[in-house]
């Protein structure tokens, strides 16, 4: 085979088979075919799609492409969730225990932030100790010992995606539904999940912008997920504006603690409830979603799923004494308040600008190398839909330093007040 043919192939509107997506995967991954080479091919893929049968051969060929983590000595059936991503979003974080303290066993891979804000693993180092590094067989006993288990994605898990990635991100070629559903489906395949549970996210804050291209990737990942033979559902989540109040890493933490003890805000309390009733049923503790509903907020109300959260903390080396003293986590020397500059109804949080705002505070990455504050970030008063009085606080800004012009004005920028608003709706589809 070679490669100039396959791409011509595609150029022209064939289908390629299994046989010689494979073939690509493993020579790009092992440097046999050139950039110059895969990005023509990229390019081809952004214009000319791809069938299921296509974007499964190329998700598995990717998953096969490097370590593949064996979950068969944990009990019970492994369900993942993975967002495509959101401000604010500190789902994982009181999902993952929620879930577990239910008995469905979580053993999570997470990435770092690569947008605006920091990712999960991000916001778990900022509870200070807390390792996200464990051996595959200290990472397998913890999830058998307390069901839960959050860890950063090893190194040599789906390689041929993480230098495809990179090159797809240098040749305008990152939002392409077949190249985004592989990509996320074949880390979650390799991460060894039995079942995924997907949450896609629409809006200002997300990578897909409408709710049309959000079913589109999600009945492509759906399908992919069923042809690959793992059950996969996704629910199709709003970003319009920021998930709960706070944005930046230790404010999140904090956030995750007060909603696991039934105190966090409405819409990602409900959000932990979506997506956890669904784990709930696929990982067969519940047979109904009402069912698996009133057993999670069951786990809230009884403490069991904070319980399972500390003994997380405390299990990863992290310093437990968070639980019940979170405000050591807010470590910004400044807190300053944003007045509203009239009374009405809050319209508009446009979420990436309000995340990019954090980051401009220190909360997120503008490149790789970049270090992140994680003491610094936005805790948000008000939500969409909300009522303000003139000259109160919309944002208490946790930063380290007093010079905050450029992030005050950007902020009001983004935060619109006038004279009525609908709440925005959290969850616009369940595609199964
Ligand atoms: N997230 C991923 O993991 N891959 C993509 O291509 C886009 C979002
Ligand atoms: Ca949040």
């Amino acid at each position: 085979m070679r490669m100039v043919d396959l791409i011509e192939k595609k150029r022209d509107g064939y289908a390629l088979t299994k046989e010689e997506i494979e073939f690509i995967i493993q020579e790009y991954t092992k440097d046999k075919i050139p950039d110059y080479q895969m990005s023509a091919f990229l390019m081809t893929v952004f214009y000319e799609d791809m069938t299921d049968e296509e974007i499964t051969a190329l998700t598995l060929a990717m998953a096969d492409s490097g370590e593949k983590i064996d979950l068969s000595s944990i009990e019970g059936i492994k369900v993942d969730k993975h967002s495509t991503g959101g401000v604010g979003d500190t789902t994982t974080l009181v999902l993952a225990p929620l879930v577990a303290s239910v008995g469905v066993p979580v053993a999570k891979m997470s990435g770092r932030g690569l947008g605006y804000t920091g990712g999960t693993l991000d916001k778990l180092e900022s509870i200070p100790g807390f390792k996200i590094e464990l051996s595959d067989r200290a990472f397998i006993d913890e999830v058998n010992k307390n069901k839960v288990a959050v860890i950063g994605q090893s190194g040599d898990l789906a390689p041929a995606d993480k230098k495809l990635y990179s090159l797809r991100d240098v040749t305008a070629t990152v939002d392409s539904i077949p190249l985004i559903a592989s990509s996320i489906m074949s880390k979650k395949i390799a991460a060894g999940a039995d079942a995924i549970v997907l949450d896609v996210t629409t809006g200002e804050g997300a990578f897909m912008k409408n709710l049309e291209d959000a079913r589109r990737l999600s009945h492509t990942m759906v399908r992919i997920g069923e042809l690959a033979k793992r059950k996969t559902m996704a629910v199709i989540s709003d970003m319009s504006q920021p998930l709960g109040k706070a944005i930046g890493n230790g404010l999140e933490v904090v956030e995750a603690i007060e909603t696991l003890q039934g105190e966090g805000p409405n819409d990602l309390l409900e959000m932990c409830y979506v997506l956890g009733s669904q784990m709930l049923v696929l990982g067969e503790k519940a047979e109904t979603l009402e069912e698996a509903r009133s057993l999670l907020e069951e786990a809230v109300s009884s403490g069991a799923a904070f319980e399972t959260f500390k003994n997380m903390i405390k299990n990863q080396g992290g310093d437990e004494s968070i639980c019940s003293q979170p405000e050591k986590l807010l470590t910004a020397p400044f807190k300053i308040e944003l007045p509203a500059k009239k009374a009405g109804v809050v319209t508009q949080l446009v979420a990436n600008e309000i995340g990019i705002a954090a980051m401009m505070l220190g909360a997120g990455r503008q490149t790789k190398e970049e270090t992140i504050d994680y003491g610094v970030g936005l805790k948000l008063h008000k939500k969409v839909g909300e009522q303000v009085e003139k000259g109160e606080s919309l944002v208490t800004i946790y930063s380290n330093t007093e010079q905050i012009e450029p992030i005050k004005e950007k902020l009001y920028q983004n935060i619109q007040i006038g004279e009525a608003a609908d709440k925005p709706i959290l969850i616009h589809e369940i595609i199964t």
